[in-house]
């Protein structure tokens, strides 16, 4: 009996290692071990496992004050986290410190990875635009893989905060204006960070962020304050959120922003009443980096020991680099101002992943240098970088076809101050950059031109392009070629945090260069390169062709080419709608009706619309075009109404009509239009990328049932009402090529 018991323990602690769950023991054998070591913690060591440093310090120099306060602190179990320290040899110098500690407990290490580690992938918002939920958890699982090797825990993403305002410049970050699209998303990368379970060393814990409502940030200025209904928070900025806990999401950041007056960080009703009440969260909320201490610029607290206490009692768990927690939380709880049991389930949520990492049982188990050269060398991930970059750029504009280049051209210019960047393609929030590795995009045109064709590159001014001096040279360099490619856009730290932008035009007189250009009879096709949706009417109008390339990553210009050459042939759609002009922002597709809709745009008389802008934006939501065409035929549904339980399957074909095989994100939108609150003229409810070779038709089918047609009420209560709904199938929000009425009839 014995001896099957233990055969079967080691079986089940190899597939458990397989697994990667180690050293589990099971939820319940954690649970014992994380009480056990409560009870021998002190209130000053309960305090340390909820503080989190900054290991910026260090760079100061190993022997300054500062790094040895950090050092001594951590000997002494105030320290439960640090954040950007990375590598296998930092990582395991200070794991030695946290063990030399009266518990021996080990540090978490937390960093900002967010769209790749060592090789870099596009900007989440541009990897967004692949609608490509597969390539997304792929790359993700390749940053995880990186950074687990270098020893990191846990990476601050995904965010999955909507955004709308493209002055916001961390719409960088995340995954655009709609709430499904950005649900699925959170799923796909908290998955790819996370793998199967938790304690894989292949894997790390994944951070949705920032909870809750940061995207809204009034007039798009950073940090600024968030003004929005119960009704607004619940339908369209909740939902990614609750997507990535459902797939397991180990961790939640809050946030800077203040919510209908109470910052998010001190802000019971989102993180005890919502997310570890409602949604029955179990792992740990981290605060944004001095967000605590900020309570107090707000005006929210008096002074940080008061910030401590009303985050705490809020539900933020760990203090990032306020040092709060560790300096208040003894003489709080001391003096009854905080209650031991809210420290206390802030330190067992901390503890249980320590446990779940496996960390207790070998706390270098991530800090491998074996593993850290072969992760960061493997060829794969730059393929994968390539061919995910490739899969993000939209082709906004293709008048005549002119992409893709066509064969047998003699000279090309590529012209233009990010023909020849390489740190920009790379775009924000990096860790550590590769750029003298990668290929411009000129190098990469060089490349695939081969040698018979000439290549001429001229600048014509930086990013800034504040001057037209170098314009002469760009004119000449172009007035030989065949054809001109010119790259302009953002550099890389033009968008990200604190990057808030009032003018979203091509930077300086980058328009004027594509107008000169075009005045000389060189009309270039225009690659953009950017982290949010930039506004370039003169370009719009008159470039024939147009690229939005995002900010690429590693492999950008390699991606570029492939696709200018038609090695590739696009394929992404838009996550958020491109304005004309300033004044249409914020924008999204999701508009309502109005009691005064524009139905012709040549009279707008006393309708909700600008006398001096069109309502429909430059480039809508889901827009993105290909070197193929594809028609959309016979919408069948299988029952034109259902009950409550019911379902209605929709099917139609999809036929790959144009000369060359293609993938295409067929969309799937609702509209519900007589409710008891008045419901979106479009939402998107479902899409599926479908690749079809030249004259393939293939059936595509959606099924829709109550879930999909419910919203929440007046009284945020999520449910569908009885009726009719419109069901729209098409290539765009505004493309929308065929429609259906169906029905949910009453229980
Ligand atoms: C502030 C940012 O808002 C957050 O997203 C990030 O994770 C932290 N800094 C840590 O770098």
């Amino acid at each position: 009996m014995k001896k099957n018991w233990k055969a079967r323990a080691a079986v089940s602690m190899a597939l458990a290692a397989f697994a990667g769950a180690a050293y589990a023991g099971g939820e319940a054998g954690i649970a014992q071990r994380v009480e056990a070591l409560l009870r021998q913690m002190t209130i000053e060591e309960k305090a340390g496992q909820l503080n989190q440093l900054s290991g910026k310090a260090f760079s100061t120099g190993p022997n300054s004050e500062a790094v040895r306060n950090v050092e001594r602190d951590i000997r002494s179990g105030k320290v439960g986290s640090m954040l950007n320290i990375k590598g296998v040899a930092d990582t395991r110098r200070v794991q030695a410190l946290a063990l030399q500690s009266r518990l021996h407990i080990p540090l978490l290490f937390g960093l900002d990875v967010i769209h790749g580690y060592q090789t870099v992938f596009p900007v989440p918002l541009g990897e967004a635009a692949s609608w490509d939920l597969e390539a997304i958890e792929e790359s993700a699982r390749i940053a995880a893989r990186e950074a687990a090797a270098s020893g990191i825990h846990w990476t601050f993403a995904p965010m999955v905060d909507i955004g709308r305002d493209p002055r916001w410049g961390r719409v960088m970050e995340g995954a655009g204006e709609d709430t499904y699209l950005g649900a699925r998303i959170a799923v796909a990368r908290v998955r790819g960070f996370q793998g199967a379970q938790l304690g894989g060393t292949a894997s790390v814990m994944a951070t949705a962020k920032h909870f809750a409502g940061y995207g809204a940030a009034i007039a798009g200025r950073d940090y600024n304050a968030v003004d929005m209904s119960e009704h607004q928070l619940y339908e369209t900025y909740l939902p990614p959120f609750k997507a990535a806990l459902d797939a397991g999401a180990a961790t939640f950041m809050n946030a800077f922003n203040t919510l209908n007056g109470v910052p998010a960080t001190g802000n019971a009703m989102l993180q005890r009443e919502i997310l570890k009440g409602k949604w029955g969260f179990k792992g740990f909320v981290v605060s944004d980096w001095g967000s605590v201490r900020e309570m107090v610029v707000h005006g929210y607290a008096n002074d940080l020991t008061d910030a401590a206490a009303k985050a705490i009692t809020a539900g933020s768990d760990m203090d990032m680099e306020s040092n709060a927690y560790a300096s208040s939380l003894p003489a709080l709880v001391k003096s009854g101002k905080v209650d031991i049991a809210v420290v206390d389930d802030a330190v067992r949520r901390v503890l249980t992943k320590k446990f779940e990492l496996g960390l207790f049982e070998d706390p270098y188990r991530f800090s491998s240098a074996a593993r850290e050269r072969e992760a960061l060398n493997d060829p794969r991930h730059r393929q994968a970088a390539r061919r995910i970059a490739a899969e993000s750029m939209v082709l906004l504009k293709n008048e005549g076809g002119a992409l893709p280049l066509r064969r047998g051209l003699h000279s090309i210019a590529v012209i233009g101050p990010l023909a020849d960047a390489r740190r920009d393609l790379e775009g924000g929030w990096i860790v550590q950059s590769n750029a003298a590795k990668m290929a411009s995009l000129v190098d990469a045109v060089r490349e695939r031109a081969g040698q018979g064709v000439r290549v001429d590159y001229a600048a014509g001014c930086d990013v800034a392009c504040r001057g037209n001096e170098g314009f002469d040279a760009a004119l000449k360099a172009a007035s030989a070629a065949d054809v001109v490619v010119l790259a302009v856009g953002e550099s890389w730290d033009m968008s990200g945090e604190a990057k808030s932008r009032a003018h979203l035009g091509l930077p300086g007189r980058q328009g004027e260069l594509f107008e000169a250009l075009r005045a000389a009879g060189k009309t270039p096709v225009v690659v953009i390169m950017a982290g949010r949706p930039l506004i370039f009417e003169n370009v719009a109008e008159q470039a024939k062709a147009i690229l939005y390339a995002w900010h690429p990553g590693s492999e950008g210009g390699h991606a570029i080419a492939d696709v200018l050459f038609g090695d590739v042939n696009p394929s992404a759609k838009l996550p958020m709608t491109f304005p004309r002009n300033m004044g249409q922002i914020p924008i999204t597709y999701q508009q309502y009706n109005t009691g005064r809709p524009v139905q012709d745009e040549k009279n707008v008389v006393y309708k909700s619309a600008y006398i001096d802008s069109p309502n429909t934006p430059r480039y809508a939501f889901g827009h993105g075009l290909s070197y193929t065409t594809f028609a959309y035929k016979d919408l069948r549904v299988s029952n034109p109404s259902m009950g409550p339980d019911g379902k209605i399957t929709l099917s139609f074909t999809l036929a790959n009509s144009g000369p060359v095989a293609g993938a295409e994100v067929v969309q799937l939108y609702l509209r519900d239009p007589v409710a008891s609150v008045v419901r979106p003229l479009k939402e998107l409810k479902g899409f599926q990328r479908v690749v079809l070779q030249p004259g393939q038709v293939r059936t595509v089918s959606f099924t829709v049932d109550r879930e999909m047609l419910a919203f929440y009420d007046r009284q945020l209560q999520w449910g569908a009402e009885a009726g009719k709904f419109e069901v729209m199938v098409g290539s765009a929000s505004d493309d929308i090529r065929l429609r259906q009425t169906i029905e949910l009839t009453e229980p």
